[in-house]
């Protein structure tokens, strides 16, 4: 039963370390500890540093206009934009890909080069969508590589692909993604595994010869690697035996339930299985549901992708050329639409950043210093990221946590507190930052709520406190020290 309503997040008790071990229970119905029903802790450990923050989950595919500038400088720099993907999805004709003739592939690459321009202004790293370019999207029904067994047609477009990319100078900090999610079978890629399979040990040595150094990224899945995953059974001992390991392993988080932590670590146990090697870095270059782009989950997400180092792009699910805005679903606009046409939507301006773009930008200027270990709640719905610094000679802590889609209470244990010079016991004061999502997508909301600051007591160097996050709502605590 929960006594505490939704609306109490922000609000917490203080205990003394030993109330991670009290028993919540029926022993004393009556006393304020048992007032709660506690899903679990998430514990932080300052004593334990993790390395200097790097933002690894401030990536988005497309959500960039393709006319620069369109979106200010501050948007992309206050949220540590770092990585993005592109190569002009559902842009109508005469822009619709290879397959449509050398028009619509060059009016495609144009978007794609300038998304990439943009990303670099910014140093940012860029995913080039291969399966775009050739004009794959989505459900449409298109001849695809290889098609009767002629590979002429594909071998020409990696030919112009080379070329253009060359031509226009989109060689650094570009990854090349073979093919996106083809273990769709009827929707990205149209056609049986062995035929992609060939694909892939075709296309891998000629972009090795023809870029060399840049990094081949694959197989971006939409399913993710285990040792059960059948898929995978195929594709992982392929790449190794064809000599193709991809640079960089990728798939993607957007099956209701999936889990980066479980996921990361079910893909380090097929590639030992496998014998692939399992130092390749992973990019996860879609996560997030739809229903899970907002503040709590943000914080869910970027603690785990945190937890495991790996470098995470949030998904994008607009249509139209609002698939090439608002930094996938984290700004609006005046007159924005999920599903853009026309010129009166997209190459307008007046952004505004929404509440979730508050926990990306917080994540990116706020949490600053290094990163310290964290747990996430034994449930795997809450979870929590933090850092430490110093501010002249104080000490700082900042903590950014979330649930996801779950209402409910949870502990936060602070262990460490003397790794910062505390006393072992005495005082804290917390500040508290709520990240809500007010009017959803394209709601303008300018901060995050100041929630003022409560002061608990501690021993043992540690501290509980607890929080009560709803369905959507992220929250930053610091310490006032
Ligand atoms: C640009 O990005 C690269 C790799 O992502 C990084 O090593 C480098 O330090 C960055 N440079 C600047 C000026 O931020
Ligand atoms: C293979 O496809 C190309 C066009 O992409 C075509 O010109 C050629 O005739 C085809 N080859 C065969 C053997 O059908
Ligand atoms: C895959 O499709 C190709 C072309 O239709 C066909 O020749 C081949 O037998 C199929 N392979 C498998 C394993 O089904
Ligand atoms: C890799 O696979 C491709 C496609 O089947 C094949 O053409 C190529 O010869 C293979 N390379 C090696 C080194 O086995
Ligand atoms: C904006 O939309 C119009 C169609 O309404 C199109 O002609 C134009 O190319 C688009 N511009 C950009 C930069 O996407
Ligand atoms: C985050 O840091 C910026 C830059 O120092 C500061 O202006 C802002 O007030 C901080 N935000 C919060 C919520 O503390
Ligand atoms: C979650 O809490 C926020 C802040 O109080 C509120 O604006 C929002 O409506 C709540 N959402 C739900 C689903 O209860």
């Amino acid at each position: 039963m929960h006594y505490f309503t939704a609306s109490f997040g922000g609000h917490f008790l203080t205990f003394t370390a030993a109330a991670a071990s009290y028993a919540y229970g029926d022993s004393t119905p009556n006393h304020v500890v048992q007032d709660r029903d506690i899903q679990g802790t998430a514990t932080i450990n300052l004593a334990v540093p993790q390395g200097t923050p790097e933002h690894l989950a401030s990536g988005f595919i497309y959500g960039i206009p393709d006319t620069p500038d369109q979106i200010p400088d501050d948007f992309y720099i206050d949220m540590g934009f770092r990585y993005t993907r592109a190569g002009g999805s559902q842009l109508p004709a005469p822009a619709r890909g290879w397959v449509y003739g050398l028009d619509d592939f060059q009016n495609r690459f144009a978007s794609a080069l300038a998304n990439y321009n943009t990303a670099r202004k910014y140093n940012a790293s860029f995913i080039l969508l291969v399966a775009d370019v050739w004009g794959a999207d989505g459900t449409a029904q298109i001849e695809m590589p290889g098609d009767d067994g002629n590979w002429t047609n594909y071998d020409l477009f990696l030919d112009t692909l080379f070329d253009s990319m060359k031509a226009g100078g989109m060689i650094d900090g570009v990854d090349f993604e073979i093919w996106n999610e083809p273990d769709l079978s009827d929707v990205f890629w149209q056609r049986n595994q062995s035929q992609y399979l060939e694909m892939w040990g075709r296309a891998f040595p000629r972009i090795q010869a023809a870029l060399p150094g840049m990094p081949i990224i694959g197989p971006c899945s939409s399913s993710q690697p285990s040792t059960t995953n059948s898929w995978y059974a195929e594709f992982y001992p392929f790449v190794l035996a064809n000599g193709s390991v991809p640079d960089i392993y990728c798939w993607h988080e957007e099956t209701s339930g999936d889990d980066v932590a479980v996921d990361i670590e079910n893909n380090q146990a097929a590639l030992a299985y496998y014998g692939l090697p399992t130092t390749n870095p992973t990019i996860i270059n879609e996560y997030a549901l739809p229903s899970e782009q907002n503040p709590g989950s943000a914080a869910w997400f970027i603690s785990r992708l945190e937890r495991y180092d790996t470098l995470g792009l949030r998904g994008n699910w607009a249509s139209g050329y609002a698939l090439h805005d608002y930094f996938a679903q984290l700004l609006g606009k005046p007159g924005a639409v999920e599903d853009c046409t026309s010129s009166s939507c997209n190459i307008t301006t007046g952004y505004w950043p929404n509440g979730e773009y508050n926990v990306y930008k917080y994540y990116n200027l706020n949490m600053t210093g290094q990163r310290v270990q964290t747990v996430s709640s034994p449930d795997s719905l809450f979870d929590i990221y933090a850092t430490t610094g110093v501010n002249g000679e104080t000490p700082t802590v900042k903590m950014l946590c979330g649930s996801r889609l779950t209402s409910g209470t949870w502990d936060i244990l602070v262990t460490g507190l003397d790794a910062i010079g505390l006393p072992a016991e005495g005082s804290i004061t917390i500040q508290s930052y709520q990240f809500n999502y007010v009017d959803g997508r394209f709601g303008n909301v300018p901060a995050p709520v100041n929630q003022g600051t409560y002061a608990h007591t501690y021993s043992n160097s540690e501290l509980v406190f607890y929080v009560s996050p709803n369905e959507t709502t992220a929250y930053a605590f610091e310490f006032v020290l």
